[in-house]
């Protein structure tokens, strides 16, 4: 395997600066554990106004884009365990919220360009240029068809496009061509067009070297009509690229014996601990401290997470003599449908509709089942942190929910968790009412199944030597 590896990761969110999802987490400790593996990695976002952290000065430089020049000012996060850089700019990022602006598209593309000017204004020319999700999709063709035919100094560098989420495309007009000073020519279905639409991701699938997702059975799953969201067809094209690597989570952050948001410490030794944690959970959010069966979710509440399966069985569950606790934002659907459970069950539900890194932990370490019954899932993150507390998931066979958890009940020696095929909300109760049975009639069961997920390595150990091997593949071709 290479040594001493020259990787820009460039990504738009980074965990703990910027985050909304799982590509935080992942952009916040992959890099350090590459960096710990002896390599030369360093981390890239756009300078959002949200991010609250002491920043040095690096450099700034001109970057076209819309026809005019703009300055771009690099920063860098003061101490950062691994050297993370900001691009800042008042027009484009000097307001609050990191998406859903109406110039999203030329953010992004400011954010693509931006990337690859900073290389070289810091006089770091990467083997890999690490490219994540379709904000920064862009720079892989930009690279290969302008900066490697102007100026040496790009020429050799290597792109590798990771795809956390396909729903998420960054879909925008025409007028992005001009925005980048594109020729009219790359509007065309093998190049960036989309249906009519300039779409982000696909000029990285299309101009990057390799692609990868973030588990195997996604990788596979999206070269199919089901899961390929439309573009199951280019995806095609670059079969014998694309690649699957599950995601590890960082076991610093997420580490019951350190966590600094959570009540009490504990391990697989001291799980009266992890009862403690309910207790103290329970009576944070209001609910009685009694045994029974505590349901954590945590995500962001949009359809991906199949809540549609737990609201078309809430009554069921509640019947099953079990407490629910949610935490999390988005689908105004979802946060009506969820208060109103809450209204309905006051002595068994707690909702809170917000973006909360503290509870969030809590509820991991407090509750005793973590749903994931989604409808798709690219990696997921939430069922890999559950277990590392000794929190057993309910997961959909899908994506990498599927290369994660295995049902007890079918595999007692490997099983970690329920879990059930079919988007039907009976198939998902009867493996959330095996878990409930479980806990309830069999609690030296339901311990094993606690100390054994506590104990599995889900770290970014194994997958960030699987990411060196996919860079040394590039590299070698
Ligand atoms: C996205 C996906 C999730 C994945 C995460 C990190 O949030 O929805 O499945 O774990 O990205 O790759």
């Amino acid at each position: 395997m290479s040594e001493g590896l020259k990787i820009l990761f460039v990504s738009a969110e980074v965990a703990p600066y910027a985050k909304t999802g799982g590509l935080a987490d992942v952009a916040g400790s992959l890099p350090q554990k590459l960096v710990e593996l002896g390599h030369d990695v360093r981390v890239v976002l756009p300078g959002y106004k949200e991010i609250n952290y002491e920043m040095d000065y690096v450099t700034d430089f001109q970057v076209e884009l819309e026809q005019r020049n703009t300055t771009c000012i690099v920063k860098q996060i003061t101490n950062a365990p691994v050297l993370t850089y900001t691009l800042n700019n008042y027009h484009y990022y000097g307001r609050y919220g990191i998406y859903c602006h109406h110039d999203d598209g030329a953010r992004f593309a400011f954010f693509s360009k931006a990337s690859l000017e900073l290389i070289k204004a810091i006089e770091f020319k990467p083997d890999i240029l690490h490219l994540n999700d379709w904000h920064a999709a862009p720079a892989a063709l930009l690279l290969k068809e302008y900066y490697q035919e102007k100026d040496p100094f790009y020429r050799g560098i290597k792109t590798l496009l990771t795809i956390h989420n396909l729903e998420y495309q960054g879909h925008f007009g025409k007028e992005i061509l001009e925005v980048l000073d594109l020729p009219e020519s790359y509007f065309v279905p093998e190049s960036v067009e989309f249906y009519g639409m300039f779409n982000f991701l696909k000029a990285g699938i299309v101009y990057s070297d390799k692609i990868n997702t973030v588990s195997k059975t996604y990788a596979k799953e999206i070269l199919t009509p089901q899961y390929g969201e439309k573009m199951e067809g280019i995806l095609k094209t670059r079969e014998s690229d694309l690649h699957g690597i599950v995601n590890g989570i960082s076991y610093e952050i997420f580490n019951p014996l350190t966590d600094p948001f959570i009540y009490f410490p504990y391990n697989e030794k001291n799980l009266t601990v992890k009862t403690k944690n309910k207790k103290a959970l329970q009576k944070e959010v209001g609910l009685p401290e009694s045994d029974v069966p505590l349901i954590g979710v945590v995500h962001r509440l949009v359809d991906q997470k199949g809540l549609n399966l737990v609201c078309d069985c809430f009554k069921q569950i509640m019947d099953l003599d079990t407490q629910f606790i949610l935490l999390g934002l988005g689908d105004p659907y979802y946060e009506k449908a969820f208060l109103k459970f809450m209204k309905k069950y006051p002595e068994k539900v707690s909702v809170k509709i917000e973006f909360n890194e503290e509870l969030a932990h809590k509820i991991y370490a407090g509750s005793d089942i973590f749903l994931m019954p989604s409808a798709f899932e690219p990696c997921g993150l939430g069922q890999m942190i559950s277990l590392r507390y000794g929190t057993i998931p309910i997961v959909r066979e899908t994506g990498g929910l599927k290369d994660t958890i295995v049902d007890m009940n079918y595999d007692f020696d490997n099983g970690n968790g329920f879990s059930f095929r079919d988007m039907d909300s009976k198939a998902f109760f009867d493996a959330l009412k095996r878990a409930v049975l479980t806990y309830r009639d069999e609690p030296g069961t339901w311990l094993e199944l606690v100390k054994k997920g506590m104990k599995s390595d889900f770290s970014w150990n194994k997958s960030a030597k699987e990411y060196l091997a996919l860079y040394d593949k590039i590299l070698e071709e």
